[in-house]
């Protein structure tokens, strides 16, 4: 198992690269199975979470390769239509592969993802969604199974709103059930984040007919069929906030290439509020910071408000501000593992409910700490970066799930991190 060991404080510099965004490519892939054929994702991130999509996608009978002009996937044949336990279990945005192999297969059996160090994200929106389209669901052992009824999926309206508002990829999978469902069908509540405005293009790009893309009502015409596409997806705005906050909780200055700002309204503006200027530059952006951090209140919301992908990271900021900030987490209400850990460096954290009281100390202090999800462990990481001495992070594979070697791309702007294999 790789840990990191960061010396910290540091200073950076430079410019760094952002990779193709994971939860376009993810939901991506997923899209490619409607097209038998090749297609093609030029800028698909190198992750583990885009590996273990590669190996569901095999076992469903396509052939997947990661060639220098990009990720192909064959998805000419598909005789397996079923996402085993033992790959769901380890990556759950895996269920994007449900409404497209219901609509290509007319049947799928998928794994029912189990809970996660976020929370327990369940899945009934999804299948409210495609029962709506006229799927038969049911549960056997586990799996979810759906069947399409003998006429195929019939369009309709669907509502697909839930108790912390929309979801992205259960919008992601009707979406990708209508497509070629016979009629029309209206999505109110759609997710509007990028990610989902990425996939609607793609489809459209294969021959699908949607409108109202990156809003909340979306209307799809269904086709025939589909054909395979060449497709680049867009930067990765998660990716890209935790390298501008890397450039902040060091007070230093980095351009961050391939990053759109347009994608990111909410988290400039929390930016600004820190005091934290944030520039259009280059087809990027550049961050300069040399503090102090003013403190902010953050409150999650879907997009466009702040993002839950990027609070762990803004709370190891804030944790080094001169005041006390209130950070709210509004679609995942226990996603906070990270704020043990932080404390362990001398933060200053205290959760109540969905909130975490976060009153500024003067400086972070090394210590050893554990990963428990992706983005928690990125916020482990900046901490170490600004924190005084070497701090151990361990179970490293959690960021190597959503960043392309992290260490390497930070130390090549001045960061100090060691990968060890313990
Ligand atoms: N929800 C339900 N029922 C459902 C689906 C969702 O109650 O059927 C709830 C969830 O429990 C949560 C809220 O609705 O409280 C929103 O969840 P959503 O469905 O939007 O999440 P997701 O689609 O499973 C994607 C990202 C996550 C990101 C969330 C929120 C991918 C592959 N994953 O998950 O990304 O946090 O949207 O923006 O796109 C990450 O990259 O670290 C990550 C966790």
């Amino acid at each position: 198992m790789d840990i990191f060991e960061i010396d910290g404080p540091v200073h950076l510099s430079g410019a760094i690269d952002v990779t193709g965004s994971k939860n376009s490519t993810l939901p991506i892939m997923a899209a490619m199975l409607l097209a038998p054929g090749i297609s093609v994702i030029p800028n698909a991130p190198d992750l583990a979470d885009i590996r273990s999509l590669e190996t569901l996608l095999e076992s469903l009978g396509a052939k997947v390769h990661r060639n220098p002009d990009g990720l192909h996937i064959n998805s000419t044949v598909i005789d397996n239509p079923v996402g085993a336990y033992e790959i769901v279990r380890k990556m759950r945005a895996s269920i994007c592969i449900l409404g497209p192999l219901l609509a290509r297969c007319g049947r799928v059996k998928v794994s029912m993802p189990g809970g996660c160090a976020i929370g327990d994200r369940p899945v009934d929106i999804h299948l409210r969604g495609v029962k709506a389209l006229g799927a038969k669901i049911h549960l056997e052992n586990g799996y979810i199974v759906a069947e399409a009824p003998a006429g195929g999926l019939a369009g309709t309206q669907i509502f697909l709103g839930g108790p912390f508002g929309s979801t992205v990829l259960g919008t992601d999978n009707v979406m990708m059930a209508a497509v070629t469902a016979k009629g029309t069908t209206i999505i109110e509540s759609a997710a509007c984040e990028p990610e989902v405005a990425d996939l609607a293009n793609c489809l459209n790009a294969m021959g699908a007919k949607i409108s109202g893309i990156g809003s909340p009502r979306l209307v799809i015409e269904g086709v025939k069929e589909l054909k395979p596409i060449t497709y680049s997806v867009i930067g990765d705005r998660i990716e890209a906030g935790t390298f501008m906050v890397a450039a902040a909780i060091t007070r230093s200055k980095l351009q961050i290439n391939n990053c759109q700002l347009d994608h990111m309204l909410a988290v400039t503006d929390r930016f600004r509020q820190i005091g934290v200027a944030v520039e259009t530059s280059n087809g990027g952006c550049e961050v300069a910071f040399d503090g102090p951090i003013r403190p902010a209140d953050i409150t999650t919301q879907p997009y466009p408000g702040f993002p839950t992908d990027l609070q762990a990271q803004f709370m190891a900021l804030l944790s080094m501000a001169k005041g006390n900030s209130v950070v709210t987490e509004k679609i995942y209400p226990d996603r906070f593992m990270h704020v043990a850990e932080l404390n362990r460096m001398a933060a200053s954290l205290r959760k109540e409910g969905p909130n975490v009281i976060v009153a500024g100390v003067d400086k972070l202090v090394a210590a050893p700490v554990m990963a428990s999800d992706l983005r928690a462990s990125a916020a482990l990481v900046l901490a170490g970066m600004a924190a005084e001495g070497t701090t151990v992070v361990q179970r490293v594979y959690h960021i190597d799930r959503g960043y392309h070697r992290i260490e390497e791309r930070l130390n090549a702007v001045g960061a100090k991190i060691r990968r060890k294999s313990v």
